[in-house]
């Protein structure tokens, strides 16, 4: 990832306000604001990953113009506040609230620990959304579980190497290599874990579901449509383990439970 560059969000009788990012940069522009994107670096391009859920909402109202030149303002969401882009506060564990993260690979994160050893995680409400999202990270010789849910998440792979495993039920099991700029999107009710085969740690950015300060009970239960570690396929983690020794790795914290 490469770049650098500034937005600027207003209302239209306010004053601008300008936040500057660069490669790795997570942020949301509130809801219903004017926006602009500049690309401030000499020579290199930009780009900007996007997560929405405009077509729920066109499928909801089937009406451009209540969409798109609805002159509504969200006070509660943005209120011209000079702040704005540093605000910071924990909202639980494993659960933060923000509304720029500077470098998705250097935010620190929460033990994870029911979803594999050594595994750490965050999940983000930003700029007032109810979309959510979430830095996963997996050290060096660790994976995480399987599990499943509905269609829609997208995940961007952002530091390091490894693979993805996916399947539904009833079907083969594939895989595929996995580095830095990989984005994969798990289908309905498919199971997928992450792998990392690589000498650094493996992390990513996964947009999906509903954000952790507006939807807590979506959170409160334990992960829906894991495979416990002890009930997967045997050789997947054999196989695995027998790939980290090929890659010379050989501090393998795979194990989920000890
Ligand atoms: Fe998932």
């Amino acid at each position: 990832m490469t770049g650098r560059g500034a937005t600027t969000v207003w209302h239209e009788e306010n004053i601008k306000r300008t936040f500057e990012w660069s490669a790795g940069a997570i942020f949301a522009i509130p809801l219903n604001v004017s926006c602009q994107h500049f690309n401030v670096s000499k020579d290199e391009p930009v780009r900007l990953l996007a997560g929405t859920n405009m077509p729920h909402l066109m499928n909801l109202f089937h009406n451009e113009d209540f969409i798109f030149r609805n002159p509504f303002r969200f006070h509660d969401r943005f209120s011209n506040d000079a702040d704005y882009f540093r605000h910071n506060k924990r909202l639980t564990v494993r659960s933060w609230e923000t509304n720029l993260i500077q470098d998705v690979n250097a935010f620190p994160l929460d033990d994870y620990p029911m979803k594999g050893k050594g595994v750490r995680i965050m999940r983000f409400g930003i700029a007032g959304t109810t979309y959510g999202c979430h830095i996963q990270e997996f050290p060096v010789g660790s994976r995480s579980t399987f599990h499943r849910h509905g269609p829609g998440a997208i995940v961007t792979v952002t530091q390091g190497t490894g693979f993805a495993m996916v399947w539904r039920e009833g079907e083969e099991r594939r895989r595929f290599e996995i580095r830095p700029g990989s984005i994969y999107s798990p289908g309905d009710l498919m199971y997928h874990g992450h792998f990392n085969t690589g000498h650094t740690t493996m992390r990513h950015f996964a947009m999906r579901g509903r954000s952790p300060k507006y939807s807590q009970d979506r959170y409160r239960t334990p992960l829906h449509d894991m495979i416990p570690f002890e009930e997967e396929p045997p050789e997947i983690h054999k196989e695995y383990l027998e790939e980290l020794a090929e890659n010379g790795i050989t501090e393998a914290v795979s194990v989920v439970k000890e």
